[in-house]
């Protein structure tokens, strides 16, 4: 492996440092030494893209820049458009990054592996998190599955030239890798909407399976499960983490192109419960709603032309079957008027789902949980597996 040189040291212990401020604790000894001895820049291709424009950041012709982005606390895109250009696709939008490394190292904290442990991870990506568990367990005992055959060759030949044995398998990881079973930890990294039953199936009593969290309605959070035994699981959420959608689950909606049509005449009414409420900058709340309406997407509009109205919150299931529309004018702050269609009142029930959260205390992301029964149904629960919450479809 190339020498990483003085620039790139000062860069990997500015790294540490970021991470174990993010984390609020020194990370454990054995992931200090695998943050060290597995380089992130060797998992990182020529190309990446940086910052909120995606900007275009070469090693070639920017050498420096490319290794501060590579032990920046930050992720970095390492593909666009599934691999298609900008030119095929019309817009740039991230399918693969390296996650940020205090993001890494707290799922693996979290992952609580122990010597001799059999790890699946979901979404190899760059291969840097493969690497890392392999450092930290030994050739042989993890698997890393990647959905894209150019990612998956390129992070396998990432990982043999630092010399990491972990196996990495190209395919839809939503079916797990049986053939490797069965496995003391499950780690995605995408995010799911629901949690394949196939990798509860794959995991060993007692084993746990964590993934990045998300509901059509907001995206957000870690969920823990503890596999029982008896074809079930649970656990409870934890804060933060936005990560890609794992292809399969992705929805591709748009309100005017695939939801409301001339056609349909919504039911008309007014609500006091301001939009921004269960869609605006409380994020315990957005959590919440989204538990309790696992079908339902939302998105903003802001430069309506309709006159009268500053601002309008579109709901719609994701089977585009129903929506609603929630307009303010900008003037009255308790008064907004509301349009309705289908078989479904989605501002309905999304009053419904913000009233209940209240009234059970506005409580936070971190005390709801959830089980994945036998069946593969998913229930939400709040401080406990017994008290279910609502679930509105
Ligand atoms: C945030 S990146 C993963 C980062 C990675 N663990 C690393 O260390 O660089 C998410 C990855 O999940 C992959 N992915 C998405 N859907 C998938 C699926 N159904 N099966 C396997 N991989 C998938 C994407 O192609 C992408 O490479």
């Amino acid at each position: 492996m190339e020498p990483i040189g003085a620039e790139g040291r000062d860069a990997m212990r500015g790294l540490l440092g970021a991470v174990n401020e993010s984390l609020g604790a020194p990370m454990a000894p054995p992931w200090e030494a695998a943050c060290r001895e597995v380089p992130r820049h060797a998992f990182l291709p020529e190309k990446v893209w940086v910052g909120e424009d995606l900007k275009e950041c070469s090693r070639g012709a920017a050498p420096g820049e490319w290794l501060r982005h590579a032990y920046a606390d930050t992720a970095v895109v390492t593909q666009v458009n599934d691999g298609q250009t900008a030119a095929e696709v019309g817009e740039r939008w991230a399918s693969c990054s390296a996650s940020a490394p205090s993001v890494v190292f707290r799922m693996l904290d979290m992952l609580d592996v122990r010597p001799g442990h059999r790890v699946l991870e979901i979404g190899t990506g760059t291969g840097w998190n493969a690497g890392l568990l392999a450092h930290r367990l030994g050739p042989g005992l993890v698997t890393t599955i990647e959905v894209d055959p150019a990612l998956a060759a390129q992070a396998a030949g990432c990982l043999e030239r630092v010399g990491l044995g972990a196996e990495v398998v190209q395919g839809d990881g939503a079916r797990g890798h049986a053939a490797s079973a069965p496995y003391d930890r499950v780690v995605a990294t995408c995010s799911v909407r629901a949690v394949p039953p196939e990798w509860v199936a794959q995991t060993a009593p007692g084993g746990v399976v964590l993934v990045p969290w998300e509901s059509p309605w907001f995206c957000y959070g870690l969920l823990r499960l503890t596999v029982d035994g008896y074809g079930g699981a649970s656990g409870f959420f934890f804060p933060h983490s936005a990560f890609m959608l794992m292809r399969g689950q992705r929805t591709d909606l748009r309100i005017y192109r695939d939801v409301v049509r001339d056609s349909h005449v919504p039911v008309e009414s007014t609500t006091r419960l301001s939009p921004g409420s269960v869609a605006g900058e409380d994020w315990a709340a957005q959590f919440a709603v989204g538990l309790q309406l696992p079908d339902v997407w939302r998105t903003w509009h802001d430069d309506s032309d309709v006159e009268g109205v500053a601002s309008r919150l579109w709901l719609a299931t994701t089977d585009a079957t129903c929506w609603a529309a929630v307009d303010g004018d900008g003037r009255a702050p308790h008064r907004f008027t509301v349009w309705e269609h289908g078989p479904r009142r989605l501002w309905v029930q999304a009053e419904a789902a913000y009233g209940w959260w209240r009234g059970a205390g506005s409580p936070g992301p971190e005390r709801f949980g959830l089980t994945v029964t036998p069946d593969g149904d998913h229930v939400p629960w709040l401080d406990t597996p017994d008290n279910h919450v609502p679930v509105r479809t």
